[in-house]
C-alpha cells in the first residue's frame, strides 16, 4: 500500500493551518493535536513548524507504510481504523479523508486514500458520529470536503460548520470546514 503524496487537498490543509494555527496557539500554548489519517506526515510538520508543542501532537492512519514512515519522522502515529485506538481529548483534529465516490477504475493500490465509499462521504459520516467524543471543550475540527461526494447535513450530526477555506479546482471544489460540537 503506497502512501499519499501530497496534492492540492493537502496544500489546502496546509495553508489554512498556517492561517488559524498561531491565533489558536497564542489563546492555548499547550494546544492539543490530532490527525486522523496522517500520510506523508506533512501535516505533522507543519503543526510542529508552527509551534504546537511535539508531544502535543498525536496522529493515526489505517496504512501500517504510513505509520511506520510518520514515527520514523519522529510523530506519534498510531495504526487504528478512525478513532478505534485514540485515547485522550484534543483542541483540534484535522482530517484530509478520502472523500471520492468509488470508481472502478480507480487502482487498488490508491483507494485507502481516496475513496470514501459509494456516494464518497461515508468515512466522514463514520468519522462524525465518533469525533465528537475526543474534542476538548471549544474543540474544533478542520475536514476537508469536496463537491464530489453527497451532502452532508452536519447539523443532524450535531455539528456547526464554517467554510474557513476553499479552493476550485478544474473538476472539482475543495472546501476545509471548521467544526464545532
Ligand atoms: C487523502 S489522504 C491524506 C493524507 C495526508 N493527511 C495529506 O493531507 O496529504 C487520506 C489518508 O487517510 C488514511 N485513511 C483512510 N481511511 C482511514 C481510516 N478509516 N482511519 C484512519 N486513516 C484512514 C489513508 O491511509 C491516507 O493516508
Amino acid at each position: 500500500m503506497s502512501i499519499y503524496q501530497p496534492k492540492e487537498d493537502s496544500f489546502l490543509m496546509s495553508r489554512i493551518l498556517k492561517e488559524k494555527v498561531p491565533k489558536m496557539l497564542k489563546e492555548n500554548s499547550n494546544l492539543k493535536f490530532l490527525e486522523i489519517g496522517a500520510g506523508s506526515g506533512i501535516h505533522l510538520e507543519t503543526a510542529k513548524n508552527l509551534g504546537i508543542k511535539k508531544e502535543n501532537i498525536s496522529s493515526s492512519d489505517i496504512n501500517p507504510k504510513a505509520v511506520e514512515h510518520c514515527n520514523l519522522l519522529g510523530f506519534n502515529c498510531i495504526h487504528s481504523d478512525l478513532f478505534e485506538k485514540i485515547k485522550g481529548k484534543f483542541n483540534l483534529i484535522i482530517f484530509n479523508p478520502p472523500y471520492l465516490p468509488e470508481d472502478s477504475q480507480e487502482p487498488k493500490d490508491s483507494k485507502l486514500a481516496t475513496t470514501g465509499g459509494k456516494k464518497g462521504n461515508e468515512i466522514i459520516l463514520k468519522f462524525l458520529q465518533q469525533a465528537k467524543n475526543y474534542l476538548e471543550k471549544k474543540g474544533k475540527i478542520f475536514l476537508i470536503t469536496s463537491s464530489l461526494s453527497e451532502d452532508i447535513d452536519f447539523e443532524k450530526l450535531g455539528y456547526k460548520a464554517k467554510e474557513i477555506g476553499c479552493e476550485k479546482l478544474f473538476f472539482e471544489r475543495l472546501c476545509i470546514l471548521e467544526l464545532t460540537a
